[in-house]
């Protein structure tokens, strides 16, 4: 065997190494892994723990040997049950680690609690705005996947480089996760104070009732950004183009991060006689989605989460078996946390100590399993975005067009890139958005929804305040059809005040 001599010294060395470093860690660690068991969530259970026992078994592998995961799976839905998992463990079995929830209403007081017992929690969800604020009552929270206004800021650069004006957002709202309420208030709360913005919340339940006034509202608006189930896109997108505003003074969006499937080629197709026109239409539509990496490593992550999810049958529908961004970032935090506990036992403190561990965990770039991944000092993760456009309006096939570092808020233009369509007709084109208010200046609707938008700035801000103090569904979900049809674009105002004062 060709051997130089400084090589196989050098070999040596590391073999020797590598066991020394290992010997300082002897730990055992259990970690509380909390998800919903019901598949029709993307972060089940069986979804996400191959790609957690996968990271375990890299991590046993290597320099971090010496500590032992166990991980304890319970079920949390996604509601209060994620809680009284918590609660229900013994005094002396508490974990040293929670994974999850990723549903923020199971999220919020799961959190609260960890945080008052000392134990950090690592979530590839809670990524509503309200958990950005991390003192006091979320402290302990880890955000590993980026939050909505990590994703907002997206739009507020394009906001800025292209010197768009308003924005006339959409989405949908369940009362029951509220997973677009979450979405769209991300958006709402970056751009609200620059530029003139109206929410319009849609029932799921009944969008088209909706229609006629989403379409009024629109024609004062320049850009419209949608956070609504994929067929109710093709629908608004089919009437925009009847009504003819589609066109170079428009520009459409739709938020879609985590459904892979749901985006990209052929989302306008349902095989319906309206196929030819939703391509049409679809030309002036961008969808915002994650950015995807990939790097060797990755390759082998994707067959073995595979492997594993064919082993338990969890995927049969076409599309669903992609990585998720929620397999990606509970794998990525379990390494997270080995590098933040193997610091802090270096450095003489206990694995008890979460916050000392937590905190080692902020404020640092790491290499995830598809790719580096920045942790901002605040603790949540900094993320990168793409935006994917029709490049080809004869096939109608989608490419990422613009991708977006949330590291530095930097923008990558990519060849498909087409600056006609997003500089828009008759808008000017200021280099930064001026911060005086110009919402008054607009036609009538756009002066009473700039009234409207003035009071959402107050409540915004309580809102990220006091957003999780309390369990405030009930109150929401009381609400009745006719306040639904009465109040419809002051709804994201109402649900703030409601939250806020039933929470007192
Ligand atoms: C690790 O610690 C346990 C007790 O906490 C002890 O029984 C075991 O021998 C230790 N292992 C090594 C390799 O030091
Ligand atoms: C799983 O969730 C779906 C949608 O929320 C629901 O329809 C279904 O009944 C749930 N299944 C179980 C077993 O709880
Ligand atoms: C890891 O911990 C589990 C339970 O705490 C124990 O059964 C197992 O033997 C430990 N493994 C090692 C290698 O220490
Ligand atoms: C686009 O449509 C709007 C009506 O929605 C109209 O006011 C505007 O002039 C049109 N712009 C162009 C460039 O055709
Ligand atoms: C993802 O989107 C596709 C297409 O819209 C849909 O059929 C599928 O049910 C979605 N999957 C989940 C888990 O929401
Ligand atoms: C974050 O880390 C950098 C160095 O990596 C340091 O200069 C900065 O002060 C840290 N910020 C906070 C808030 O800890
Ligand atoms: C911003 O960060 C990305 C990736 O982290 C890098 O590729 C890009 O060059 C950076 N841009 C600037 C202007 O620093």
């Amino acid at each position: 065997m060709p051997c130089f001599a400084p090589l196989c010294v050098s070999a040596w060395l590391l073999l020797l190494a590598l066991p020394a470093r290992t010997s300082a860690l002897n730990e055992s660690v259990d970690v509380l892994v909390l998800l919903p068991h019901n598949d029709s969530y993307i972060f089940s259970v069986s979804r996400v723990s191959p790609a957690l026992e996968y990271a375990r078994r890299r991590l046993s592998a290597g320099p971090f040997a010496g500590v032992n995961f166990t991980l304890h799976y319970m079920n949390s839905n996604c509601g209060m049950e994620a809680l009284f998992a918590l609660v229900d463990v013994p005094l002396d079995k508490r974990p040293e680690l929670i994974m999850g929830p990723v549903c923020e209403y199971a999220a919020a007081p799961v959190v609260r609690v960890a945080s008052h017992w000392n134990i950090p929690v690592i979530s590839a969800g809670a990524l509503a705005s309200g958990f950005s604020n991390k003192q006091p009552e979320y402290a302990l929270l880890t955000r590993i996947a980026p939050s909505y206004l990590k994703m907002a800021e997206t739009f507020a650069a394009m906001f800025a480089h292209f010197g768009w004006m308003d924005a006339h957002l959409i989405y949908h709202d369940d009362k029951e996760e509220r997973n677009c309420y979450f979405t769209m208030e991300g958006v709402h709360i970056l751009l609200d104070g620059h530029y003139d913005n109206v929410a319009f919340a849609v029932d799921p339940k009944d969008s088209a009732a909706h229609f006629d006034e989403i379409f009024k509202i629109m024609h004062s608006y320049q850009v419209v950004i949608m956070c609504l189930h994929a067929d109710v896109v093709r629908d608004v997108m089919l009437k925009a183009h009847r009504r003819g505003l589609t066109n170079s003074s428009r520009l459409f969006f739709n938020i879609e991060l985590f459904n892979s499937s749901s985006y990209g080629d052929g989302s306008w197709r349902r095989g319906d006689k309206y196929d030819d026109e939703a391509k049409a239409a679809y030309a002036f539509l961008n969808t915002v989605t994650l950015m995807r990496s990939t790097k060797p490593e990755f390759v082998d992550f994707s067959l073995e989460m595979r492997k594993s999810q064919q082993k338990t049958g969890v995927d049969n529908c076409e599309g669903c078996n992609d990585i998720n961004m929620f397999m990606e970032g509970f794998h990525d935090a379990l390494l997270l946390y080995a590098l933040a506990l193997d610091e802090a036992i270096k450095s003489g403190h206990s694995k008890k100590n979460g916050k000392e561990i937590s905190h080692r965990m902020w404020n640092r770039t790491f290499e995830g399993i598809a790719g580096q991944v920045s942790m901002d000092a605040n603790g949540d993760r900094n993320g990168d975005f793409s935006v994917m456009s029709m490049t080809n309006k004869e096939t109608g096939t989608y490419e990422t067009v613009l991708n977006y570092f949330g590291t530095n808020g930097s923008f990558q233009i990519m060849p498909g890139f087409n600056s006609e369509r997003f500089i828009l007709r008759g808008a000017p084109k200021p280099p930064t958005p001026e911060p005086t208010d110009k919402s008054s200046g607009g036609l009538g609707l756009s002066a009473a929804t700039g009234i409207i938008v003035g009071g959402l700035l107050g409540t915004a801000l309580l809102l990220g305040f006091y957003f999780f103090r309390k369990n405030y569904r009930i109150t929401v979900e009381r609400r009745t059809r006719r306040e639904l049809c009465d109040g419809k674009h002051r709804q994201l105002r109402e649900d703030s005040i409601r939250s806020n004062f039933s929470a007192a």
